[in-house]
C-alpha cells in the first residue's frame, strides 16, 4: 500500500463539479433508467445489451459461473465478429457509411466505406485460408497504424483464428516471446511504418525474431510471414515463407462465409507486462467480449453513427485499440478517424487540424497526450476550428485535474462532457465512467461503475472502505468482457487476480472513495509503472539490464513525470569484475539504455539510470523502490528502519551529489 498512501496524501479535495448541459442530456443514449435497469436484474441487463449484436444461433444461458474464476458468457449461442462489425451493416443497408477516413503521416489519405471494409476482409479471409491458417490457429500481428491492420484482425476474427496484435514499438526480443508463447501459425506485417518523417523498419525485426537469438533458432510454429507493403523499402525475403499482401490477398475473391463459433471461441490475445517478467497472453472471448465494448461504446461515447466522427487516437496495438477502434465503434457502425502518425508530425498542431478537416465530433485520447499539448502551449489548439467536438474521452492513466481542466476548456471549449474512463486490458471493456448526459463529473474523478458493472473500494483484510477512504479496487461479480485467462496458464491467472481477496477479482489499483461514494484511482500498487499510458514492469527492465555483462543488480521504479505520469528511474550496481566498463556514468547510461531498447522496445527505454554502489533493500531481501523513488523524485527519504542497512541510502545520496549518475 506504499503508493496508495503516498497519493492519498497529495489528493486534495476537489469541490468542483460539472453537470450535464440539458441539451446534450436531452439527446443522451444513456439515462440514470440504465443504473436502474441493472440495479434490479444486472444478468437481464447483460442479456438484453447481448441481444443488440447479431447472433447466428442464440444463446439461452447468460451466464455459467460454474468453473469460477472461468466465467463463460452466452455460451451456447454462435456468432462472427467480423460479420457483427462489417457484413452486418452491408446487410442492412449501411455499406455506403464511412467507415474509416484513413490519415497517413506523410498526408497520404483513404476513404474506406463499410462495403470496402466487407470487400477487404473477405479477400484478407480467403488469403488467410490459402496460407494455411485456420479456426483456432494463433496470427501474430505486427502492423502499423494503417487500414491492414484492421482488416488483418477482423479477417482472422472471420476465419475463427485468434489474433495477437503486438505493438510496433516492441523489439524483436518482444516479439520473439510473443509468438513462442501463442505459437503462431502466421505473422502479418509490414516493411515498415512512417514516424516522425521517417521510414521505421518493421519487417527486419520479424526477421530477427524468426531467427531468433543464438541457441534459441527459429520459431518453430511459424510457417509464414505476410508482408504488406507500406514504406516501399527493401527488405530481405526469405524464399517460401515471406508473402507480400499484395499477391496473397489482392487477387482473392470478395466472398466468404463468415465462420461461426461458440460465444466462448478466443478472439484474441493481447500480452501485458507480467511482474514475474514474462509477458501474460490475456485472452478474451468472442460475444462476452463484445457485448462489453459495443455497449460501453455506445452509451459513454453517446455514439449517433449517422451524425458522430469518432476518433480514438490509441494504437490498434492495444486494447484501446482492439475495444475502441476495431470492435466496440465498428459494431456500432461509427464513422471513425485513423491516424498512422504522431501528434508532432509534422508540425504540433496536426491533430487539431485533423480534427477541423474531418469535423471529429467525439475524441478519446489519454492524459499523457494532453499534457504534452499543455506544454506545447493552447495557442496551438486555438489556431483551428473545434466547434465540431461534442465530447471527449481519456483513458489509461489517471488524469490530474489541471489537464482535466485544461482539456474542458482548451479542447472542448467548456461545453463538452468529460469522459475519464477506468479500464484494464484484462476487463476488456470501460468498468469506471461518467456516462455523459447523466452524470455530473468531478475533474479528475472517474466516477461510478457502469451499469451492471460491480466494483468497489476494500481494505486489506477485503473489507469495503467507508466514504473518505482508500484502498484497493476490486470487481465483486464477473462481467461479459472479463479475460477469460492467461493463454495456457490458468493457475498464474487465478493467483494473479483471484488469490487475493476471496471471490473478488484483483485489479492491482489503488483506489478512494470520496465523501461522496465516486471513485478515485490512484495508480497501480503492485510493481507495474504507467509510463505514458504503456504498462511497463519494475521486474522485466530489471532483467534486461542484469543480462547485460556490466551489470551486477539493477532495481527499477516508477517516478512521477509531468508529461508521461510515471518515468522509468534505473538504479544499477556495475560489476567491479566487468571489463570494458566506461569511467563515466553518462556513457553506462546511455550503453544501458540501448540495450533495454534492444530487448524490450523503446517504450521501455529508462528515463534516467543511475549508477549506485548499493541499492536498499529490507533484511530479507526485498528491494525496498519506495526509498528509490524518494530519490527519484528528489523528496527526502522515508523510513529506513526496516533497512537491513540504513547507512545505504546516505552512501546513495551523496554517491549522486559526487555526479556518478545520468
Ligand atoms: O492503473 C490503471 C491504468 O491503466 C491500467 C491498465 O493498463 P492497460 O491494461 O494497459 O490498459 C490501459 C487502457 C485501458 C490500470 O490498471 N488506468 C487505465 N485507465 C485509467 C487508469 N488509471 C486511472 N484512470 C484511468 N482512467
Amino acid at each position: 500500500m506504499d503508493n496508495v498512501a503516498h497519493t492519498l496524501e497529495n489528493l486534495h479535495t476537489e469541490t468542483r463539479s460539472f453537470r450535464p448541459h440539458a441539451s446534450f442530456a436531452a439527446h443522451a443514449n444513456a439515462t440514470s433508467y440504465e443504473y436502474k435497469k441493472a440495479g434490479v436484474d444486472r444478468l437481464q441487463y447483460w442479456r438484453e445489451a447481448a441481444l443488440r449484436l447479431a447472433w447466428r444461433e442464440p444463446f439461452t444461458e447468460i451466464l455459467d459461473w460454474s468453473d469460477a474464476p472461468v466465467a463463460r458468457w452466452f455460451h451456447d449461442g454462435t456468432l462472427n465478429a467480423c460479420d457483427n462489425a462489417v457484413d452486418r451493416h452491408v446487410r442492412e443497408g449501411r455499406g455506403d457509411r464511412v467507415a474509416f477516413h484513413f490519415v497517413g503521416e506523410p498526408g497520404d489519405t483513404a476513404t474506406l466505406t463499410y462495403a470496402d471494409m466487407h470487400e477487404r476482409v473477405q479477400k484478407a479471409a480467403n488469403g488467410l485460408l490459402s496460407l494455411g491458417v485456420t479456426t483456432g490457429d494463433r496470427v501474430a500481428i505486427y502492423l502499423p497504424q494503417i487500414p491492414e491492420a484492421v482488416v488483418a484482425m477482423l479477417a482472422c476474427a472471420r476465419i475463427g483464428a485468434i489474433h495477437s496484435v503486438v505493438f510496433g514499438g516492441f523489439s524483436a526480443e518482444s516479439l520473439r516471446q510473443r509468438i513462442d508463447d501463442a505459437e503462431a501459425k502466421l505473422v502479418i506485417t509490414a516493411d515498415g511504418g512512417n514516424r516522425r518523417g521517417a521510414h521505421l523498419a518493421l519487417k527486419p525485426l520479424v526477421d530477427d525474431a524468426l531467427a531468433g537469438p543464438e541457441g534459441q533458432g527459429p520459431a518453430a510454429s511459424v510457417e509464414h510471414v505476410l508482408v504488406v507493403r507500406r514504406t516501399g523499402q527493401h527488405t530481405a525475403w526469405t524464399e517460401g515463407r515471406d508473402v507480400w499482401w499484395h499477391d496473397a490477398v489482392d487477387p482473392q475473391p470478395a466472398a466468404h462465409e463468415p465462420v461461426w463459433v461458440e460465444a466462448e471461441h478466443p478472439l484474441f490475445i493481447l500480452y501485458t507486462s507480467g511482474t514475474t517478467g514474462t509477458p501474460k497472453g490475456l485472452w478474451h472471448s468472442t460475444g462476452g467480449y463484445l457485448t462489453g465494448a459495443a455497449h460501453t461504446h455506445r452509451l459513454v461515447f453517446d455514439l449517433k453513427p449517422e451524425t458522430d466522427v469518432y476518433w480514438c487516437t490509441a494504437d490498434v496495438g492495444w486494447i484501446t485499440g482492439h475495444s475502441y477502434i476495431v470492435y466496440g465503434p465498428m459494431i456500432n457502425g461509427a464513422t471513425q478517424v485513423l491516424y498512422e502518425g504522431t501528434p508532432n508530425t509534422p508540425h504540433e498542431g496536426r491533430w487539431w487540424e485533423i480534427v477541423e478537416q474531418y469535423k471529429v465530433t467525439i475524441l478519446y485520447t489519454a492524459p499523457t497526450a494532453i499534457r504534452t499539448f499543455m506544454k506545447w502551449g493552447e495557442a496551438i489548439p486555438q489556431q483551428y476550428d473545434l466547434s465540431s467536438l461534442r465530447l471527449l474521452g481519456s483513458v489509461g492513466e489517471p488524469i490530474n485535474p489541471e489537464a482535466w481542466m485544461w482539456y474542458r476548456r482548451v479542447i472542448g471549449g467548456d461545453r463538452c462532457p468529460i469522459v475519464d474512463t477506468w479500464w484494464q486490458t484484462e476487463t476488456g471493456a470501460i468498468m469506471i465512467s461518467p456516462l455523459p448526459g447523466v452524470t455530473a463529473t468531478k475533474p479528475g474523478s472517474a466516477m461510478t461503475p457502469m451499469p451492471g458493472v460491480c466494483m468497489d473500494v476494500v481494505d486489506d483484510a477485503g473489507r469495503p472502505v467507508a466514504n473518505g477512504e482508500g484502498g484497493y479496487l476490486v470487481a465483486t461479480e464477473p462481467w461479459p468482457s472479463m479475460l477469460r485467462g492467461i493463454w495456457g496458464d490458468r493457475h498464474r491467472y487465478v493467483s494473479t487476480y483471484w488469490n487475493h481477496f476471496d471471490g473478488m477479482y484483483f485489479a492491482g489499483d489503488g483506489a478512494k472513495k470520496d465523501v461522496d461514494g465516486d471513485l478515485w484511482l490512484l495508480g497501480r500498487v503492485d510493481d507495474v509503472m504507467n509510463v505514458s499510458g504503456h504498462r511497463l514492469t519494475t521486474t522485466e527492465i530489471e532483467h534486461s539490464l542484469v543480462s547485460h555483462p556490466w551489470v551486477a543488480e539493477a532495481a527499477v521504479v516508477g517516478a512521477a513525470d509531468e508529461v508521461t505520469g510515471q518515468a522509468v528511474v534505473a538504479f544499477v550496481i556495475v560489476r567491479s569484475d566487468a571489463h570494458g566498463v566506461p569511467t563515466d556514468g553518462d556513457e553506462v547510461a546511455a550503453a544501458l539504455r540501448e540495450h533495454v531498447r534492444r530487448q524490450i522496445g523503446a517504450l521501455a527505454k529508462p528515463r534516467t539510470i543511475l549508477v549506485v554502489s548499493e541499492v536498499p533493500k529490507t533484511r530479507s531481501g526485498k528491494i525496498m523502490r519506495r526509498l528509490l523513488r524518494d530519490v527519484a523524485e528528489n523528496r527526502p527519504t522515508g523510513d529506513v528502519t526496516t533497512l537491513a542497512d540504513p547507512t545505504v541510502m546516505d552512501a546513495i545520496r551523496v554517491g549522486l551529489d559526487a555526479g556518478t549518475g545520468d
